[in-house]
């Protein structure tokens, strides 16, 4: 697909996205929370084939924050079971793809089995030199700074700059985020990357996560690409 003809001129490196929504979808149609979570990942698929094939180089989805343990246990033990569910049912198509799959957060909390499993795909798809799709379990940004700065003090490091402390965050081996895209109509961070948001380009759309598709996407894209990036100086 030629990008030039949908209007884009420059690609974000790294494009994260808030996937909100699922819930809204679902009561609209009546249905539980949890269809709208299954349609969400259904949706998550196009956009991680998509966005490897039109070659966006990191893409980091929140998955589930530190905040999400307080919804129903059922809600909760679902969003427990798709990322597994996910990997095995794109398992192909993610190699096929070249995509490298990686995973941000607090591993320990998560079910044993699903540790295992980020593990498993982790190691599977190091090799790939595609697209790196990061998926942020159990993650938030306060809780990834006060990791990193405890992992500091353990290793009886005296002085850090900004540099030397970034190798400290889950986040470490990635770019910072050029364009944050928040589905649902809701116009905050919600605790996600803070340290590697600090000069995004944020796009807030009201589609709902289980809705967006390639369409939007490009129109993230487009809107990014004529965006004016000064990193606090003059143009
Ligand atoms: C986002 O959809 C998915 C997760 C937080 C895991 P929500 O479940 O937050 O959907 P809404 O915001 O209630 O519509
Ligand atoms: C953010 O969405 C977390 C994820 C998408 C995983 P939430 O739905 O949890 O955020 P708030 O509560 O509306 O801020
Ligand atoms: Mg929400």
């Amino acid at each position: 697909m030629k990008l030039a003809n949908a209007g884009i001129k420059t690609l974000p490196r790294h494009v994260a996205i808030i996937m909100d929504g699922n819930g809204t979808w679902a009561k609209k149609r009546g249905l539980p929370r949890n269809f709208g979570h299954r349609q969400g990942a259904r949706a998550l698929k196009n956009v991680v084939l998509f966005a490897s094939k039109i070659g966006i180089k990191y893409l980091t989805v929140f998955a589930f924050s530190t905040e999400n343990w307080s919804r129903p246990r059922e809600e909760v033990d679902y969003l427990m079971k798709l990322p597994a569910e996910f990997m095995r049912a794109n398992e192909t198509d993610i190699h096929k793809h070249n995509i490298r799959f990686a995973c941000i957060g607090d591993r320990s909390r998560l079910p044993e089995d699903l540790q295992k499993t980020i593990d498993k795909y982790e190691k599977e798809t190091a090799e790939n030199d595609g697209m790196i799709f990061i998926v942020a379990l159990n993650y938030g940004g306060k809780a990834d700074i006060i990791q990193a700065v405890n992992r500091v003090i353990d290793e009886g490091v005296a002085e850090v700059d900004e540099e030397k402390f970034e190798r400290y965050l889950y986040t470490k081996d990635m770019p910072d985020v050029d364009l944050l895209i928040r589905t649902s109509g809701q116009k905050r961070i919600s605790n996600f990357l803070l340290w590697k948001l600090s000069y995004s380009e944020l796009y807030f759309t009201k589609t709902l996560w289980p809705d967006f598709n390639k369409t939007q996407f490009l129109k993230a894209l487009k809107e990014y690409s004529n965006r004016d990036r000064r990193y606090g100086g003059i143009k």
